[in-house]
């Protein structure tokens, strides 16, 4: 500022969105910005931060801050990762490698979908020793389980979430009216397409049928017949934090604690999924007060500003996931982007807190918003 120069991009990280809608074409759109049924999950989800207000304080002494943590035994700069999001090259032809790098710049844990346009092993080269997390769509085919969770280990992933709020893809208008599903046109596969699991099973070569392979994947993707029973066979072959991923009732999260997790993301997957279903954040509050003491609780759904995840730290939150905002930078600039908002988003949390009357985010209480 002092020197004159203006920002790349815009710092209303609320507006970026809109930036971001010019420059994405009509398949990335509709299914990065669209939302299940008629958007009314992503709308509350919205709401429900507008609805809450920060009572800030005065006089209590905010010259030095540290939003310093340890969150899922990872050491972070900020209670701040980036969110497990699929086929990112719908936002830039680097995709993940543009966010892993842009998170690895700032320390911020980055996590990686199953359902990436690259795999474990480009993402870890791309990371280098920068903290990052796995996030697994759990296969119908077991063998190809353990290879994932091998490949995952191998290539520095330290924290397993497992996803569990979309046994099926929810109806997602946007992409049915475009009959647009990337993992059917090869896109959003590359863990599947480099692992040695998946190769055997194929009937043909690869590079002979990648078609047969797309939709071999799809029927691998999805695993509507979990259980909880099943959990423990995690356990078994993942030596680091679980974290089931898509919790919005209480009586999950409590199952959760009794089946030995080590933590939770408080989700309904940014409205993806459930049309109609509950805000995230409005579900928040009774799921950190019933397990939060046992469980670390993650939260992500609708956060958009450093504002909105000082409101989901309040709410009892440990740290909160960066979803859409990220692929908007990366839309818009691609690694500089994803930086460009992060760093946003980090500075401005760190001034709502001073302005609020916190040096930490370890303050921040139930107390520090109010519903109105
Ligand atoms: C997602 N999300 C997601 N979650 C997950 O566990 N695995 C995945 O592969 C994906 N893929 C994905 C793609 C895209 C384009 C989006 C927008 C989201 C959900 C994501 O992790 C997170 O829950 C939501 O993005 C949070 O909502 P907001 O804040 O983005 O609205």
């Amino acid at each position: 500022m002092f020197g004159g120069r203006l920002p790349e991009l815009t710092t209303d990280l609320a507006a970026l969105e809109d930036s971001a809608r010019a420059r994405l074409s009509p398949e990335a759109l509709g299914y990065i910005v669209a939302s299940a049924g008629s958007g009314a999950t992503a709308r509350a989800n919205r709401a429900a931060f507008d609805r809450r207000r920060i009572v800030p304080r005065i006089l209590r002494g905010g010259a030095r801050r540290d939003l310093s943590c340890t969150v899922l035994g990872t050491a972070m700069p900020a209670p701040v990762a980036v969110a497990p999001m699929g086929v990112q090259t719908l936002a830039h032809p680097e995709g993940e490698l543009a966010s892993v790098r842009a998170a690895a710049a700032l320390g911020v844990p980055y996590i990686h979908s199953t359902q990436a346009a690259h795999s474990f092993e480009q993402i870890a080269e791309a990371g280098g020793g920068a903290p990052r997390w796995y996030q697994l769509y759990w296969p119908t085919d077991r063998e190809l389980c353990l290879s994932f969770l091998r490949r995952a280990k191998a290539s520095g992933f330290s924290a397993l979430l497992l996803t569990l709020d979309t046994p099926l893809l929810g109806w997602r208008p946007a992409d049915l009216d475009r009959g647009f599903l990337p993992f059917l046109r090869g896109q959003g596969i590359a863990n599947y397409l480099s692992d040695p699991v998946f190769l055997a099973g194929l009937d043909k070569p690869l590079e002979e049928d990648p078609g047969a392979a797309a939709l071999h994947s799809a029927r691998l993707f999805s695993n509507p017949g979990l259980r909880w029973e099943e959990l423990p066979f995690l356990r078994e072959h993942w030596d680091g934090p679980i974290v089931l991923k898509g919790i919005c009732a209480v009586e999950d999260a409590e199952l959760a604690a009794e089946h030995g997790m080590d933590g939770i993301v408080v989700s309904n997957h940014g409205g993806r999924q459930v049309d109609g279903a509950v805000a995230a954040l409005d579900a928040l509050p009774e799921i950190a007060a019933a397990v939060g003491e046992r469980l670390t609780v993650l939260f992500d759904s609708g956060v958009r500003t450093g504002a909105d995840t000082a409101k989901a730290l309040a709410l009892g939150a440990r740290a909160v996931l960066i979803g859409r905002p990220v692929l908007y930078g990366l839309a818009l600039a691609g690694q500089r982007g994803v930086e460009h908002v992060l760093r946003c988003l980090l500075a401005e949390l760190d001034l709502t807190l001073v302005l609020s009357g916190y040096t930490s985010h370890r303050q921040l209480t139930a107390r520090s918003v109010r519903e109105v």
